[in-house]
């Protein structure tokens, strides 16, 4: 998985963009509601994929960062009596999958993921699907911690979500993310879109610390490395 290719262009795109202004996470994707959709088709098959994953006899699932819910247009087409509740601080891409989905059984809040409550034992399943690739380990543990606890015994926590394929890689992108924080002088607590995703092994480092009983690499899709799919059963 490790290639010196992706660390070089990443390492360029970085350069191109040093003195961009960092963004705050809401404002980031309330701005690019136009194209967001098209712009993450090129995830199609992982949606298709994701949605393959939800056992049948799933009643509840909890989707963590929905945005517009590419996920769940796939998910409700086999499922479509899921009852579904949707947290994302996003109100654009909250009205979109309203839009979208209005006539299902879901229930939406705008909110942070980290600060809202999901409840004890209240989930067959939680999803999520490329909204973790922005924050640090040890802050992820916490949220992972709080998932878990989310879920029925016997739940699952299926991840969709963009990996780091090297060390090298997860290190150049901390960096970078600190310098410009400090750079735009954020506070530690306000989330900026940055991506910073982390190593396959420190990913599910973090849900092992959180107290899933099984954490498994369900896999990656052929040509694309950088997107794995991770299972954790409470
Ligand atoms: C790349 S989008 C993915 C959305 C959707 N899961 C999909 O695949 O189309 C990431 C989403 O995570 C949301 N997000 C990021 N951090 C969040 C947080 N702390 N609380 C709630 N939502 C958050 C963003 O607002 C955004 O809608």
């Amino acid at each position: 998985m490790i290639s010196d290719n992706d660390y070089l262009s990443l390492k360029q795109w970085l350069e191109e963009t040093r003195d961009v202004p960092l963004e705050a996470m809401d404002a980031f994707f309330n701005a690019r509601i136009g194209d967001y959709e098209e712009h993450m088709s090129q995830w199609a098959a992982h949606y298709r994929w994701m949605a393959e994953l939800i056992p049948d006899s799933t009643k509840t699932l909890l989707d963590i960062g929905c945005g517009t819910g590419l996920e769940l247009d796939t998910i409700f087409a086999r499922l479509p009596d899921l009852q579904v509740t949707g947290i994302d601080m996003a109100e654009e891409m909250l009205s979109k999958l309203r839009e979208k989905h209005g006539n299902r059984n879901l229930t939406l809040i705008r909110d942070d993921y980290f600060r809202h409550p999901f409840g004890e034992s209240v989930y067959d399943g939680v999803i999520s699907f490329e909204t973790l690739h922005h924050f640090p380990a040890e802050t992820k543990t916490r949220l992972l911690e709080k998932i878990c606890r989310a879920l029925k015994p016997g739940g699952f926590y299926l991840e969709c979500d963009y990996i780091a394929s090297s060390q090298a890689i997860e290190d150049l992108v901390f960096t970078e993310a600190a310098r410009r924080r400090e750079r735009d002088r954020i506070p530690p607590d306000t989330f900026v879109h940055f991506d910073t995703p982390l190593t396959l092994e420190h990913e599910m480092d973090a849900m092992r610390d959180a107290g899933f009983s099984t954490v498994e690499l369900v896999g990656f899709l052929p040509d694309d490395n950088h997107t794995a799919m991770i299972r954790g059963i409470k």
